[in-house]
């Protein structure tokens, strides 16, 4: 099975420049008959095309309503939209969204039949204390969690290599993902500061399925370069 490649775009491009984005990327997927993802910020939102899964990066838990600021199914649907990230560490930490709300948002979409791209990882003081530790952090956030949905795509995010340029060592990620397979046999995903410098090794390492990649996928030539490398 070839490796699953996903783009986080964050709060990053604009409307043209994902549409420019989307036309590059899927003419190189083309060539090469593979598929990725990619996540543009709510503005940006468009509908899938040929190679390419277009989801978002948050949505709210419901159809339509009084939220302010969030969009709901009604506004995904318009786009066709049928994948959603949650659990994202900066939605965690950032946004301070409580594993509440996050599981409220997995059981919504869930519901709705959903493709879930669904991020766990530990912060640096807990990673600091060991793999059990980590371990119980990660079981903490799959807490009700439906480790067993089908449309299930899970990604081992360590907050400390998110953005910061130093991804997690091939043992630290060899290990973790080792063990998340224990707990769920869904296509796993490492993110964190994944670039064209390390994918090769990233890329070897048992139970990696694939990557969720920020900084390093904004620019399309950079993002396919790395495609490449990881299959070089
Ligand atoms: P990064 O982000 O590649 O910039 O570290 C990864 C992510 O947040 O998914």
């Amino acid at each position: 099975m070839s490796l699953i490649f996903a783009a986080n775009f964050k709060t990053n491009h604009t409307r043209s420049s994902t549409t420019e984005y989307l036309k590059k990327f899927d003419s190189f997927l083309e060539e090469r008959s593979e598929k990725g993802y990619i996540f543009p910020p709510a503005t940006a939102l468009t509908e899938s095309v040929s190679n390419i899964t277009v989801g978002t990066q948050n949505a709210y838990p419901a159809r339509n309503g009084s939220f302010t600021g969030e969009i709901g199914l009604e506004q995904l649907e318009e786009f066709g939209c049928k994948t959603v990230l949650i659990g994202h560490s900066e939605r965690r930490h950032v946004m301070e969204e409580s594993l509440k709300q996050i599981k409220e948002k997995y059981a919504f979409y869930k519901s709705e039949g959903y493709e879930i791209f669904f991020c766990v990882g530990e912060p640096l003081e807990v990673k600091e204390q060991g793999t059990q530790a980590v371990m119980d952090y990660i079981a903490e956030q799959f807490d009700d969690i439906d480790l067993t949905y089908d449309k299930l795509v899970i990604a081992y995010e360590p907050v400390w290599a998110i953005g910061t340029g130093k991804s997690a060592t091939t043992e630290d990620i060899s290990d973790i993902h080792a063990r998340i397979k224990k707990l769920s046999d869904k296509p796993l995903l490492y993110g964190g500061s994944v670039k064209t410098a390390n994918i090769k090794e990233i890329a070897k390492i048992d139970n990696v399925d694939g990557v969720l990649v920020g900084t390093a996928s904004w620019n399309v030539d950079d993002f396919c370069a790395m495609i490449e490398e990881a299959a070089s």
